[in-house]
């Protein structure tokens, strides 16, 4: 069966995953075939913590040092051959140039000398279909991406047919996090740390709401730096990072739940909502939806999935190339400000 090696290098993650296509198609998307994942490796670049953000100098740099014993540490885990290799797919934008290209050049070299088939995927892409790798989700579906660049809700009326519906009028999600981590000077990234610090704390600060259809997040910041400043005594920090956390989570969930309720009347039920992207590892995030009970579902990728990673890359260029018979050609860049197609087939 074949096998895909996965390439990510967008931003501060350098990631090679290996998936096997098994042929059989699941129960209630038959379109989507199965896969094996042989393996993943995800080295998360500490070295932007101290920055409060990431230095995109050190990004490239970074990947440049790291991505070819991230891809032999990938390889010897899944034990597989060089030539056992059928596709390779990296993902050449949206991200930061000098990243990007680390990746990009990496899959070509690659490429060329194993006389391999590459396919360049859209990063945001893997994302909205990375719900796909684990879980059997029938179209149309609803993919809610919260990330550190990007905060969209989308209709997936199958791969390549992405209606966007909601996005962030300001600040992603992840970007609300780190800046209100950096506002307390914690280290970067700032969502697993105040997901750590706000464990069991009471969220007894009120935030006040922002009236828009789409999301919006940077009043947050003003709010925590206007709250921090005119505070007499000890400032409660954990019961206000779970304050903060919760305003997002409920900004969240609260404009999703309003759009797909207008969109869904006449779908099928359950209605699925996955979400993905990093912000989708917080753990109160998926606490409260997982118990969300009704006619609407919520669906989590597993948290190594939700991350950037080499697996959902892998899988996007897979299906691309192997259901839809898709390919790149060595000539093809880097797409620093790639934009994803709403609609109207595979673009
Ligand atoms: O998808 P991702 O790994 O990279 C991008 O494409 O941006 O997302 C990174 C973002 C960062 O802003 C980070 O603070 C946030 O995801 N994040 C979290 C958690 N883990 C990562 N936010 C809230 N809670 C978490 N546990
Ligand atoms: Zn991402």
């Amino acid at each position: 069966m074949p096998i895909v090696v996965g390439i990510e290098t967008t931003c501060d993650e350098t990631s090679v995953g290996i998936v096997e296509f098994l042929g059989q198609s699941r129960k209630k998307n038959k379109k989507i075939p199965q896969i094996r994942e042989l393996s993943l490796v995800i080295l998360s670049q500490e070295i932007h913590s101290k920055y409060g953000g990431v230095v995109p100098e050190l990004a490239s740099r970074s990947h440049l040092d790291n991505i070819l014993s991230v891809f032999r540490e990938a390889v010897d885990r899944a034990g597989i051959k060089l030539q056992d290799i059928d596709l390779i797919s990296v993902a050449n934008g949206p991200g930061l140039p000098g990243s990007l290209m680390v990746g990009v050049n990496f899959a070509k070299g690659l490429a060329q000398a194993l006389s391999k088939k590459i396919i360049m995927v859209n990063h945001v892409e893997a994302h909205i279909v990375s719900p796909l790798i684990e879980n059997d989700i029938p179209f149309p579906f609803f993919s809610l991406i919260v990330s550190g660049g990007h905060t969209s809700l989308y209709l997936v009326r199958d791969i390549g047919n992405y209606e966007p519906l909601l996005k962030t009028q300001d600040d992603a999600a992840g970007e609300a996090f780190d800046k209100i981590a950096k506002i307390f000077r914690l280290p970067y990234p700032g969502g697993p740390v105040i997901d750590s610090l706000s464990q069991g704390k009471e969220p007894i600060f009120y935030f006040p709401d922002v009236e828009s259809e789409d999301f919006s997040f940077s009043g947050l910041k003003t709010f925590c730096i206007r709250t921090a400043k005119n505070w007499f005594g000890p400032f409660p920090l954990p019961e206000f990072l779970a304050s903060a956390q919760k305003k997002i989570v409920d900004e969240l969930f609260r404009k999703t739940v309003n759009k797909v309720s207008e969109i869904s009347e006449n779908f099928p039920e359950p209605i699925y909502i996955a979400i993905t992207g990093g912000v989708a590892r917080n753990s109160y995030m998926r606490s409260l939806l997982l118990k969300a009970d009704g006619k609407i579902k919520f669906v989590f990728p597993h948290p190594r999935y939700c991350m950037d990673n080499g697996t959902m890359i892998a899988f996007l260029g897979g299906l691309r190339n192997l259901v839809f018979g898709q390919l790149s050609d060595l000539k093809e860049e880097i797409n620093p400000t790639y934009r994803l197609k709403p609609s109207g087939g595979i673009g």
